[in-house]
């Protein structure tokens, strides 16, 4: 069984054991067992729904998912993200058929996947519309002056452009505010990794000191009384969840919201598109299938974007909607270039793989090193792992954060160090930060191998600049020698990789 679907159950086998008293196990002494349970049960934590206080099924709204793969006709036919339809379907309680409204999310081109759904929060519209407002109210901070927003600002990519963020009283946190686009698609949140859904992650914020708590008494037994203190809020939760507010139901609002946070439909998806199209087109009349991305793809999409006078994707490679399109060939040509680069000699694809540009792990680069040496504030997943399960190579290990909307996210990296693509490029040119821990990826293995067979032999080898040796352990990063040429194209792709604003209902807290 999931665990989530556990901790819910053993909430409700709690109550239950309050009400039965446990008189079984604890027959002697029966009272003191119900004063005990009572004690660990708190119903600002959870609460068994009262099925009287739901609104009816047929007035619920679900979301339902829709992408290129999922169902390629609807796609296509879906004319914006958002789309109001009505649907039968079959009353559980009664057993008959009504008629109800839905609403098709169309997921931007190029992510195909949908998005996991836990079984115990079904996305509906209500419950959306209740943790996109939970989202943008400071109500969730102990003095009312931080949100969620206030970090992750939907018109700064959903992260806040710092190194690191700013919490209530002023308090500085120790990283970097990763952004919330297609936060949907990991399998771990935080840099750490340290929740396991966006169900657990909310729970994070308003109990820590540095972002929205301010240290007295109970965090969530606060953010809860706050958030019942508010009849509105009150009569919403009940509606939808049917229990007053608590932490649990805040937990699932808030995460429905932020599954509909997305960003796609960048140059390179549409590159991608029109080589499928291209591919089908060559299938058709019989000619040898080239099914590699082409110079002739990425001008297809350039072309599409000035006919369409897309400012957001032509502005992120530089290029100006109205005056510049007869760069498009030239443009198409270094995208192309820099896309063989991603995928080749500068190995990228090696961690951000896949639509979300991430292998959902994580890698130790050396960010934060300095002299060889990486200091326990820097120890990322290594620190998360419970005593027991320690594992050294995870040391320094960090979150392979996604490559999609970068314009709207720097400072980059956990710790905000590299201001710009162009240094991050510079950065991997380099082979990262030497420490000890520095990931296997990230090293020369060949000439780690033949320093290792040169001391077995008792021969002397130079190391690169770059290198160290720990304890007898040889660390060779491993330079890229990119060209000024192939830096400028790498980070020119990486700028192609800058989609859509998600849509205004998404991100604006008016609509
Ligand atoms: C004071 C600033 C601040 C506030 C307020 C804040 N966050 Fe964050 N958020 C951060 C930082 C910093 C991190 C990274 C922390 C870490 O990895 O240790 C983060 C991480 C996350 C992540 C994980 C993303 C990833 O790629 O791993 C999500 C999702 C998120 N926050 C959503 C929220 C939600 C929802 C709220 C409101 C309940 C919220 N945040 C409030 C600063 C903030
Ligand atoms: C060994 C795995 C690995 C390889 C190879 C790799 N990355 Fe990364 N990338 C990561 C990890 C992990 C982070 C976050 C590291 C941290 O903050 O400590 C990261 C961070 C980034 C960031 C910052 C994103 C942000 O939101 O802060 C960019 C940009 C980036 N990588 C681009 C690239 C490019 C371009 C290449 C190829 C030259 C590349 N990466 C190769 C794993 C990798």
């Amino acid at each position: 069984m999931r665990s989530r679907q556990r901790w819910l159950l053993g909430c409700g086998a709690m109550l239950l054991g309050l009400l039965l008293g446990g008189a079984w196990l604890f027959q002697g002494n029966r009272q003191q067992a119900v004063a005990a349970s009572a004690q660990k049960v708190d119903d600002h934590e959870c609460l068994l729904p009262n099925e009287n206080w739901k609104m009816p099924f047929k007035d619920e709204i679900p979301i339902i998912y829709v992408s290129r793969s999922s169902d390629p006709a609807k796609w296509e036919a879906l004319k914006s993200f958002w789309n109001e339809a009505t649907e039968k379907a079959v009353d559980p309680k009664t057993g008959l058929e009504v008629q109800r409204k839905v609403v098709y999310l169309k997921l931007p081109l190029g992510l195909n996947t949908i998005p996991p759904v836990p079984p115990e929060n079904p996305l509906t519209v209500q419950k959306w519309k209740l943790g996109k407002d939970l989202y943008f109210d400071p109500i969730l901070s102990s003095d009312r002056t931080v949100s969620c927003a206030t970090c992750h600002d939907p018109t700064k990519g959903y992260t806040d452009q710092s190194p690191v963020s700013t919490g209530i009283a002023g308090n500085k946190g120790g990283v970097s505010a990763p952004t919330v686009l297609n936060s949907a698609y990991h399998v771990f949140q935080f840099w750490d990794g340290r929740a396991a859904s966006l169900e657990d992650q909310s729970q994070g914020p308003p109990q820590n000191a540095l972002e929205m708590f301010d240290g007295e008494g109970h965090a969530w037994r606060r953010v809860v009384e706050r958030i019942r203190a508010e009849p509105e809020y009150v009569k919403r939760f009940k509606a939808i969840f049917g229990t007053v507010p608590t932490r649990d139901t805040v937990a699932k609002a808030i995460a429905t919201y932020e599954r509909t946070v997305f960003s796609g439909n960048s140059i390179f998806d549409r590159a991608e598109l029109a080589m499928r199209q291209r591919v089908e087109r060559e299938a058709d009349e019989g000619k040898a299938v080239q099914q590699e991305l082409t110079k002739a793809d990425f001008l297809t999409a350039l072309k599409g974007a000035f006919a369409k006078k897309d400012t957001t994707a032509l502005t992120a490679l530089k290029l100006d909607p109205a005056n510049d399109a007869a760069k498009a060939e030239e443009i198409a040509g270094r995208l192309l270039n820099g896309r063989n680069l991603f995928f080749g000699k500068a190995r990228c694809n090696a961690c951000h793989v896949g639509e979300n540009f991430t292998d959902n792990t994580f890698h130790n680069l050396g960010v934060g090193a300095k002299d060889g040496e990486l200091d326990a504030k820097h120890a990322g997943r290594y620190a998360a792992m419970p005593p027991g399960h320690k594992q050294p190579e995870f040391f320094g290990a960090f979150k392979t954060p996604t490559l999609r909307h970068l314009l709207s996210t720097a400072p980059y990296m956990h710790d905000g160090s590299e201001k710009t693509l162009e240094e991050v490029i510079d950065f991997y040119d380099r082979g990262g930060n030497v420490n000890p821990y520095l990931d296997v990826k990230m090293r020369d293995e060949n000439a780690e191998r033949q320093w290792y067979r040169a001391k077995a032999e008792g021969r002397v080898v130079k190391l690169p600049d770059q290198a160290r040796v720990y304890d007898g352990r040889v660390i060779i990063p491993l330079k890229l020698h990119l060209t000024k040429e192939e830096k400028a194209d790498l980070v020119l792709f990486l700028r192609a990789l800058q989609g859509d604003d998600p849509d205004p209902i998404v991100a604006d807290p008016k609509k």
